[in-house]
């Protein structure tokens, strides 16, 4: 390869690697796959959700995310974070009691993820949510 091709080659790669830079940065901003535009992705159908009481994803978001619809309001749907926030245990949904428990050293959290009751001493993480036709939508971090 003569000088004069080497540098037509290089100046291409160079072309092709900014445009690379330039669509990456353009997909950065758009949705992520399976997202809507406010970056709420489906999680679950309602009535799959009503069937089971509750809908734990293990890799929703970065960490295990469960939905449950409040007791109270059965208009409002929480999604929270479901690693306890003393020491990382999977916390339990308890229908009966309308509380998640964690199993490892009881703690408990209101059904929006409230702390209850120690050792944790900080409310479990959530997430927003929507209902969109007929399936419930959560937007992670
Ligand atoms: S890890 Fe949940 S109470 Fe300790």
């Amino acid at each position: 390869m003569n000088r004069r091709r080497l540098l037509v080659w290089l100046g291409w790669g160079s072309v092709g690697a900014w445009l690379s830079g330039i669509a990456s940065l353009l997909t950065g901003c758009a949705p992520k796959s399976g997202e809507d535009a406010e970056g709420f992705a489906r999680f679950v159908n309602l009535a799959v959700l009503d069937e089971s009481g509750f809908i734990l994803q293990d890799f929703f978001a970065k960490d295990p995310v469960i939905v449950v619809r409040d007791p109270a309001d059965k208009n409002v749907i929480h999604a929270v974070n479901a690693l306890c926030t003393h020491q990382q245990c999977l916390v339990n949904w308890q229908q009966d009691k309308a509380v998640f428990v964690c199993p490892c050293h009881g703690s408990t959290f209101a059904p929006d993820g409230k702390y209850l009751q120690g050792p944790a001493k900080a409310a479990l993480q959530t997430f927003p949510t929507k209902i969109h036709e007929d399936d419930v939508w959560v937007k992670a971090d």
